[in-house]
């Protein structure tokens, strides 16, 4: 989207995305280039373990990036947060400490913290608005990921306050794309429904298996569609409330089943495994405060899924499974 403005980040600003390879950074770094930007740094955990203070001091002092985005971090699943919830809080609160701290004294100009959608409190009322943060109980779940994600999120409106430091957050709702992880026990609800309808197609399964009654309604955004927001609000925005980004409509489990056994080429039936628990009845972000900056999703969810088990196909050999 063309926002007509001229940028709060100048067009030759050194841009640091953290978090480069995953799914988020990766379609930062794409809408970024797109954008023409080109003096992007995208080191990998590899290059620099983001756990490391010492080693995070260094780089910043080296590289004093003019523009950081956070999209590193501890991501998973269900099964991921309850079974290592040590890693999820230990590893999201070290990262951005570090992180937001190297950022402002190395002189970053401006700052994007990633926060997410499932933070919010797990009765938040529908659809949910940024003001909903902190109003009630988590998701007891992943509790550990929500509580490193909301002391980010305020250590951001801290620096904003005490030192100027132009730092924003946003909460996106679900994502998918490129990039996802779609291991068996880490993924999200989206890549893993496609990793498990890909499968079941190759081998001519009768039947995939879902649990809980396939009602609930949840939301998904194409991973370029976030990024398009995220370059926006990191163009434009300039304030310590987060924004959401999301499309704004959601689909039940069911409804989102048929576009990946569409996507995917599966062709027996669909069960569902009532005796399994289903979760929240709906999960669906207010995104009035992005739209009203003009914003406007691109990639229909058919469309963003067909391409995403394209990819998945294409890429089966090096997508995390
Ligand atoms: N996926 C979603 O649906 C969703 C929804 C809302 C918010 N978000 C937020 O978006 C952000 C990115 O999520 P994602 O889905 O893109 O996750 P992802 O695909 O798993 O990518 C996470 C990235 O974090 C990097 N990373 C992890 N630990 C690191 C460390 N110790 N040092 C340096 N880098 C490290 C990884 O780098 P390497 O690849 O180099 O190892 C990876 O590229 C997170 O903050 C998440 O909360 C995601």
């Amino acid at each position: 989207m063309d926002s007509g403005c001229p940028p709060i980040v100048n067009k030759n600003a050194s841009i640091l995305i953290a978090g480069a390879r995953g799914l988020a950074g990766s379609a930062l770094v794409r809408r970024l280039r797109k954008l023409g930007y080109e003096n992007l740094l995208t080191p990998t955990s590899a290059d620099l373990d983001l756990r490391r203070q010492a080693a995070v001091e260094k780089y910043f002092d080296e590289k004093r990036p003019d523009c950081v985005i956070l999209a590193a971090a501890r991501v998973g699943g269900i099964h991921a947060n309850n079974t290592r919830p040590a890693d999820f809080i230990a590893d999201n609160l070290v990262i951005q400490n570090n992180v937001i701290d190297a950022s402002y004294r190395s002189g970053t100009k401006k700052f994007l913290f990633l926060g997410s959608s499932c933070i919010y409190p797990r009765l938040a009322e529908q659809p949910m608005r940024e003001s909903a943060l902190l109003t009630g109980e988590l998701e007891p779940t992943n509790q550990w990921y929500a509580i490193a994600k909301i002391a980010g999120l305020k250590m951001c409106q801290a620096y904003r306050r005490q030192y100027g430091f132009d730092a924003i957050s946003v909460m996106p709702t679900n994502l998918y794309g490129p990039f996802d992880n779609f291991s068996e026990l880490d993924s999200h609800v989206l890549p893993a429904l496609i990793r498990r309808f890909h499968e079941a197609a190759q081998k001519n399964a009768a039947e995939v298996v879902l649990w809980g009654t396939g009602t609930p309604r949840r939301e998904f955004l194409h991973a370029d569609d976030f990024a398009d927001a995220a370059c926006l609000l990191l163009e434009k925005y300039s304030a310590e409330e987060p924004v959401n980004i999301g499309c704004g409509t959601d689909v039940s489990i069911n409804e989102l089943a048929a576009l990946v056994a569409a996507a995917t080429g599966f062709r027996g039936r669909i069960v569902n495994d009532t005796s399994k628990p289903d979760g929240a009845p709906r999960k669906l972000l207010d995104v009035s405060r992005l739209t009203a900056l003009g914003w406007r999703p691109n990639i229909p969810l058919a469309e963003g899924i067909a391409s995403t088990a394209e990819w998945y196909r294409a890429n089966y050999a090096s997508a995390r499974r």
